[in-house]
């Protein structure tokens, strides 16, 4: 039995604490059957945060982050606090996190599980056995970038300004990630940016060319502006294996690839850190599905894509192949069984409640084990 991972559980707003209490039974199984124990400990962010100590993320939480082996998060926002200064609203909280945790490395896959192939808004031809993942860029572009702010003019009138920048070794550091995926996986990848009308992309794709060529010369690499890319992942989204782009243009299209597959509901996200000499690299799991106060509280949230999140925590931070794939598989096995909150509701399917999911995930593991 392993012991001692530090795990840092950040459950949120909105959807974000009653999908994470399902990962909880989860980590209290894994516990039980003696398979992992993890050191866990919980902290407020967000809008939760700023209504306990008037900021979304403390420095004692910081600190928390920074000492985890991994951290699980929930999701930030919702109306109540929309109208807060931008220093102090949740999404700060997730950008402070990203920032100085150096998260550089943002995993977004876009699966489309076959049981539900139906809720894509494509024809099923067209996704169906999709697989593909987003590789975003996250410390570095016009979110960070400066200079930024809003400015008055002498004649009264206001300027705003961000930056878009990168460096070489942003480039190459995100590059690396993406071609060792490519390896793991179908050995194709994409790299995706507006060389056309951008500096800081033509720096990009020369980047990535020459880093593929002296160390990845085995993985096939490509080119795409991003707008003939959001074009793409409508028109053929198999054709891609891993797509690497920068911060902006990775919000965009990762969004766009996660509506492929029809279930928001579904799909989880891990960003990553640099490795250390131990190889070890600092990481927050995610759902990809905000906080959705619309329907929090009501016990009708998806905890698939937190289910999901926690399988790439075991993955990925933790190296628990074959745990990672009973999680992934006690996922499938729950939606092959007819079970389906509301989010992915079709005919012929059961709608359950989000913690009828989470009984029936916990049976299937029990089958798995
Ligand atoms: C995301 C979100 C965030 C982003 C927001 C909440 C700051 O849209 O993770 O994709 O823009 O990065
Ligand atoms: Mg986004």
């Amino acid at each position: 039995m392993t012991s001692n991972k530090k795990l840092l559980i950040l459950p949120g707003d909105g959807i974000g604490p009653e999908v994470m209490r399902q990962v909880y039974r989860v980590v209290e199984w894994f516990d039980r059957k003696r398979i992992v124990r993890f050191d866990t400990a919980e902290g407020l962010v967000g809008g939760a945060a700023y209504d306990s100590a008037g900021t979304p993320l403390t420095d004692e939480t910081m600190a928390q982050a920074q000492a985890a082996d991994a951290i699980l998060f929930g999701a930030v926002g919702g109306p109540k606090w929309e109208k807060l200064p931008f220093a102090v609203r949740p999404e700060r909280a997730l950008l402070r996190l990203r920032k100085e945790l150096g998260l550089f490395a943002n995993l977004r896959p876009a699966i489309v599980f076959d049981p539900l192939i139906g809720a894509s808004t494509l024809k099923p031809e067209i996704v169906r056995g999709l697989d593909i993942m987003i590789l975003r860029e996250l410390t570095g572009g016009v979110y960070f970038g400066e200079p930024r702010g809003i400015e008055t003019r002498a004649d009264g009138t206001r300027r705003g300004v961000n930056t878009q920048v990168y460096t070489t070794s942003e480039i190459v550091r995100v590059g690396r990630v993406a071609f060792e995926l490519g390896r793991k996986r179908k050995n194709k990848v994409c790299s995706v940016e507006k060389a056309n009308v951008m500096e800081s992309g033509e720096l990009w794709r020369e980047e990535m060319q020459t880093l593929h060529d002296a160390d990845y010369p085995d993985v096939e690499l490509t080119h795409m502006y991003a707008d003939n890319c959001a074009m793409q992942l409508v028109r053929n989204p198999k054709q891609f294996d891993v797509i690497v782009t920068d911060n902006l243009f990775g919000d965009l299209l990762s969004d766009c690839a996660a509506m492929l597959t029809g279930s928001l509901g579904m799909l989880p996200s891990a960003s990553l850190g640099e490795a250390d000499s131990t190889g070890r690299r600092k990481a927050l799991y995610e759902p990809v599905h905000g906080s959705a106060p619309d329907i929090a509280g009501k016990d009708m949230a998806n905890p698939l894509a937190c289910m999901l999140s926690f399988a790439m925590m075991l993955r990925h931070s933790f190296d628990m192949t074959e745990q990672a794939d009973m999680v992934d598989a006690a996922v499938r096995n729950t939606l092959e069984r007819g079970m389906r909150t509301t989010d992915i509701m079709q005919t012929g399917t059961a709608r359950v409640s989000t913690s009828v999911m989470g009984d029936t995930l916990l049976r299937e593991l029990d089958k798995l084990a």
